[in-house]
């Protein structure tokens, strides 16, 4: 049997369920886009696991004691104590949130028309790598894109074509190479301690620095120790250092293995003159360099969440309930990115709906029909997201996936409970669902705000 959640409940926040005639009405209203929907016209809400964490006591009552000074905060002290301890790194600059970090750091690294390696980078960091004019390049493993094979690290870089990469391109015109771990664009996947340590091998080899993106670091350190040779008796606090040991740097979204609300951080581990550019760099956007876009208090809560999530106990338990959904779907045949990531399960809609083609964008159909049968709230991560190429042609997405992402410390295996039946129940009729096809489509990142209309 899993062990259950190493805390108790201390606060509730009341949730709803519409009756679905108001479903129906309300995703009408939002021109059947999901991220249109009020958030209290949502019963379950699994849209991301960003910032959606529940904090601890012990986060609530460093919320108290922040301090709000403009310059030399108290609470910068902290962070930066915590990212000595936890990561052995010497220096930490924050920001608003991940994005800020990729900002800050990358216009000091990229030069134009460099590339920017990775696993599969997410879609902010590929953002910014173009707004620095780079070129980002993903080299995950193929099997990331057989959603039914089990690899146990998905995420893991592919070596070999790294090394062509590098062969074929020349490491001048590489600027860094970004592990992003746990790897969310192929599933919330996670990062082998063997690819993490010849990824830095090869890349050092050839000059070429290295950097982390840590948003889920906890949750890929716990893979690691649950599947990963050599590890099973090591703590997270262990693993997590000797991942750290083989980059220079990281960015990180503190909105998920931190915690936390808001957040997020760029950590440098011995390169001095980095981070003086790096402060100098982040005063213009995220603001002075003890504070970095955040109150004294968020960064009082992210320095205690960074060393909360290396309970064993508890990422046993939230990963073992990302699990628990994806069990719960894979045994009535409902087909999921294999294994579940850490974060999330990843529904293929591809093959749940193999009538909609891509164009008709399968996830986001599934995404309307799982709200109007549950008032679940879940995403595309597909066509629909991918957007459209330079001669304005759909660009098809590797894989059509709906992603049920799981907040931290938020809601019980009943909810989840709910969501697979909800889920089970539409794929007993699952003929009947039908595509979408735009009635308004914004011309970048056209997912957040685009309308359909049933095909
Ligand atoms: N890197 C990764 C791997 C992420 O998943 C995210 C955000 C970011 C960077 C950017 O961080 O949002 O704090 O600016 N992912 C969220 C998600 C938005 O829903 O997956 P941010």
């Amino acid at each position: 049997m899993r062990l259950p959640e190493p805390y108790r409940i201390k606060v509730v926040e009341p949730i709803r369920l519409l009756p679905r005639e108001e479903r129906e009405k309300r995703l009408e209203a939002a021109g059947l886009n999901v991220f249109a929907l009020k958030a209290e016209d949502v019963f379950i809400d699994l849209l991301t696991d960003s910032g959606t964490n529940a904090m601890s006591d012990n986060q609530w009552s460093g919320i108290m004691i922040g301090d709000e000074s403009y310059a030399g905060s108290r609470s910068f002290y902290h962070l930066e104590a915590a990212v000595k301890e936890v990561f052995e790194y010497n220096y930490v600059v924050p920001t608003h949130q991940g994005r800020g970090a990729e900002n800050t750091l990358f216009s000091i690294l990229i030069k134009p028309g460099q590339y920017v390696m990775g696993n599969m980078h997410f879609d902010t960091t590929e953002a910014h790598i173009r707004l620095k004019k780079g070129i980002p390049i993903n080299l995950v493993v193929d099997d990331a894109f057989d959603t039914s094979k089990y690899h146990p690290f998905k995420g893991n870089v592919d070596l070999g074509k790294l090394e062509r990469f590098i062969a074929e391109k020349k490491p001048e015109n590489i600027a860094f190479m970004l592990i992003t771990i746990t790897c969310n664009s192929a599933g919330g996947q996670p990062v082998s301690m063997e690819n993490i340590r010849e990824v830095s091998r090869i890349c050092r080899k050839n000059n070429i620095p290295v950097y982390i993106d840590a948003a889920r670091f906890a949750e890929n350190a716990y893979f690691i120790k649950a599947r990963e040779k050599d590890y099973a008796d090591k703590t997270i606090a262990e693993i997590v250092k000797e991942m750290f040991s083989y980059a220079d740097g990281f960015t990180m979204s503190a909105k998920k293995d931190a915690l936390v609300n808001i957040g997020g951080m760029i950590g440098i581990k011995d390169d001095e003159s980095l981070y003086n550019r790096a402060r100098e760099v982040n005063i213009t956007y995220e603001g002075f360099p003890t504070y970095g876009g955040l109150a004294g208090r968020d960064l009082e809560a992210v320095a205690r969440g960074l060393k909360e999530v290396l309970d064993v106990d508890y990422l046993r338990a939230r990963i073992g309930q990302v699990e628990y959904l994806g069990k719960l779907l894979s045994d009535a045949g409902i087909p999921i990115q294999t294994p579940v990531g850490g974060h999330a399960v990843f529904v293929d809609a591809g093959k749940f709906l193999p009538h909609i083609e891509a164009e008709e964008f399968p996830g986001e159909a599934l995404a309307v029909e799982l709200y109007l049968e549950s008032g679940v709230r879940a995403v595309e991560v597909g066509t629909c997201m991918m957007g459209r190429d330079a001669e304005g042609k759909n660009i098809i997405a590797p894989m059509e996936l709906l992603r049920l992402t799981i907040p931290r410390r938020v809601y019980t295996d009943n909810h989840m409970g709910y969501v697979a039946k909800s889920l089970i129940d539409i794929y007993g009729k699952r003929e009947t669902v039908r595509g979408l096809k735009f009635t308004y489509e914004p011309p970048i990142l056209r997912h957040f705000l685009a309308r359909f209309e049933r095909v």
